[in-house]
């Protein structure tokens, strides 16, 4: 029997994505700038958006140091332009309030202008390899239809549970391999809540969860996770 985590790794391993632009990449800023994109947008929409802002502003220093409106310029067709503006203001606020250096404490990144709880924990285990939990939208789904989860999970007491079962799921230290436990395991979530356990039609015959899936073992799939009530 093996652990959800070690399934996760294993399955990323073979059919995850390994080629993003901003996978191997331990640079905080790098890594900071392509999961405030991700937030609100796909990936194959942000991938040129991704590719173009980091060639304009290549580090901390060249993002704080450009005007809002180039910045803005650089974002525009991304949408969510609040995005845009945080990420400079941010920008400009590590500069004068942490000597240009991006925080390492998840605590830290967490209050930083734009970036919530699972965007911070994104950014600490892909930029330092901390052992975080991260619990976006496709990992809520996965959640919710795994532990047959029936509340909305947009629910204040559903979430604190659905945090409390994402902390408890990660990787042991060590568990599959020394370091990239964590980044596998945190990039198989993102995947196959992109490829597999994904919102209209899940792919369960191919799910490596499947036989741990509560919602799968009671045909429940289809109506989970439950929407907003009403
Ligand atoms: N969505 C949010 N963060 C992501 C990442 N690092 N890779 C792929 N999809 C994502
Ligand atoms: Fe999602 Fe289906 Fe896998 Fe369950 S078995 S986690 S519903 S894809």
């Amino acid at each position: 029997m093996s652990s959800f985590a070690e399934k996760m790794i294993r399955w990323q391993e073979s059919y995850g994505r390994h080629h993003l632009p901003w996978q191997n990449i331990r640079d905080p800023y790098v890594i900071w700038v392509s999961e405030v994109m991700l937030q609100q947008t796909q990936v194959t929409t942000v991938i040129p958006y991704y590719l173009r802002f980091l060639q304009r502003f290549p580090d901390l220093n060249s993002l704080a140091s450009a005007s809002l409106d180039e910045v803005l310029a650089q974002w525009s067709g991304l949408g969510y332009y609040s995005r845009g503006r945080n990420l400079h203001r941010t920008a400009q606020l590590i500069v004068r309030d942490h000597q240009g250096i991006f925080p390492e404490k998840v605590e830290v990144i967490c209050q930083l202008p734009g970036v919530g709880r699972s965007t911070a924990a994104a950014i600490a285990v892909f930029a330092y390899g901390a052992r975080c939990a991260i619990l976006d939208g496709n990992v809520k789904r996965i959640l919710a239809r795994c532990f047959g989860i029936e509340r909305y999970p947009g629910e204040r007491k559903i979430e604190a549970l659905l945090w409390q079962k994402a902390q408890e799921l990660l990787p042991e230290q060590g568990e599959k391999d020394v370091n990239g436990g964590i980044e596998a395991y945190t990039q198989a979530l993102m995947d196959l809540g992109a490829t597999v356990c994904t919102r209209i039609k899940p792919k369960c015959a191919i799910c490596p969860l499947q036989s741990d899936c509560t919602a799968f073992r009671n045909d429940a799939v289809g109506r989970l996770p439950a929407p907003k009530p009403r």
